[in-house]
C-alpha cells in the first residue's frame, strides 16, 4: 500500500511522512533527498547542471540507497553509491542546484525506475512533488499538503537552528522556496502539482499531530 505525500518545499511533508510511517508501521521514502543527492553528485563531478544526457548517466550510473540511526525505524540516512550524504545534500547550495537537476527528463526517468522499485517492495509512505500525479498514480491515499509562504519559510528556519546548521536569514529562505516553487510548478516534465483525487490539507494554521491523525485516518479507512 502507498500512502503519496506531495506539496511544495517547506509545507511539513517530511515531518509528516516519517510520523504517519511510523504510526502506520510502513516504510517511509524522501525522494527529494534522491534528487539532492543526484545534485551532489552532479556538482562533485562538474557536469553541468543544463547538461541533460551527462546528468542523466550520473543518475543511471550511481544507485540511492538509504540507512538507519540505531534504533530509529526512520531511515534518515542517505547514500548515493558508497558515499553518505546525509548532511551534504541540505546545503544552501543544493538547495540552488536541485531545481535545475530534477528539472532534467533523463534524471526524472531514472529515479523514476528506482523510486517504484523501492516503493513496489511493501507498504510505503512516499513523499515528493509528482508521487501521487506520476511515480504511483494508483497510490491508495494522495495527499497534497501546502502551508503559506511565510509559515514555511519560518519552519524552514527554525528547522535549521533545531538541525544545528545555524542560523539563515528569513528573506532569503522566504525568496528561495518561493523560487523553488516556480521552478518545480512550471517544469514541463512532472511539474509540481496536486493529483485530481488527492486529498488537499493546509498545514498553516493546524498543529501538525491533527494533520498526521488525518492521513493516518484515511491509510486506515483503506487497509
Ligand atoms: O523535498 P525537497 O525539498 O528535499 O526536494 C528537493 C527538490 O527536489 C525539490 O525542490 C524539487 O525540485 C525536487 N523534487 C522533485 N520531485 C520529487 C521530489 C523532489 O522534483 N518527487
Amino acid at each position: 500500500m502507498i500512502v503519496a505525500i506531495d506539496g511544495p518545499s517547506g509545507a511539513g511533508k517530511s515531518t509528516v511522512a516519517k510520523a504517519v510511517a511510523k504510526e502506520l508501521g510502513f516504510s517511509c521514502l524522501d525522494t527529494g533527498a534522491m534528487y539532492r543527492a543526484i545534485a551532489w553528485r552532479a556538482l562533485q563531478d562538474g557536469v553541468a547542471l543544463d547538461d541533460d544526457e551527462a546528468l542523466g548517466q550520473v543518475s543511471r550510473r550511481y544507485d540511492i540507497s538509504f540507512g538507519h540511526v540505531e534504533g530509529d525505524p526512520v531511515p534518515r540516512r542517505v547514500f548515493i553509491g558508497d558515499v553518505e550524504v546525509t548532511d551534504a545534500i541540505r546545503t544552501a547550495e543544493i538547495d540552488r542546484a536541485v531545481s535545475p537537476v530534477s528539472a532534467a527528463p533523463s534524471v526524472r526517468a531514472a529515479l523514476l525506475d528506482q523510486q517504484r522499485r523501492i516503493g513496489g517492495a511493501g507498504n510505503y509512505v512516499v513523499e515528493g512533488r509528482d508521487i501521487g500525479t506520476v511515480v504511483f498514480p494508483d497510490a491508495a491515499v494522495k495527499v497534497f499538503l501546502t502551508a503559506s509562504d511565510e509559515e514555511r519559510a519560518h519552519r524552514r528556519v527554525r528547522q535549521n537552528v533545531d538541525r544545528g546548521i545555524g542560523s539563515i536569514d528569513y528573506e532569503e529562505v522566504l525568496a528561495d522556496l518561493r523560487r523553488r516553487d516556480a521552478a518545480d510548478s512550471s517544469r514541463a516534465t512532472a511539474p509540481l502539482r496536486a493529483a485530481e483525487d488527492a486529498v488537499r490539507i493546509d498545514s498553516t494554521s493546524h498543529y501538525i499531530e491533527e494533520v498526521i491523525d488525518q492521513i493516518c485516518e484515511l491509510a486506515r479507512e483503506k487497509m
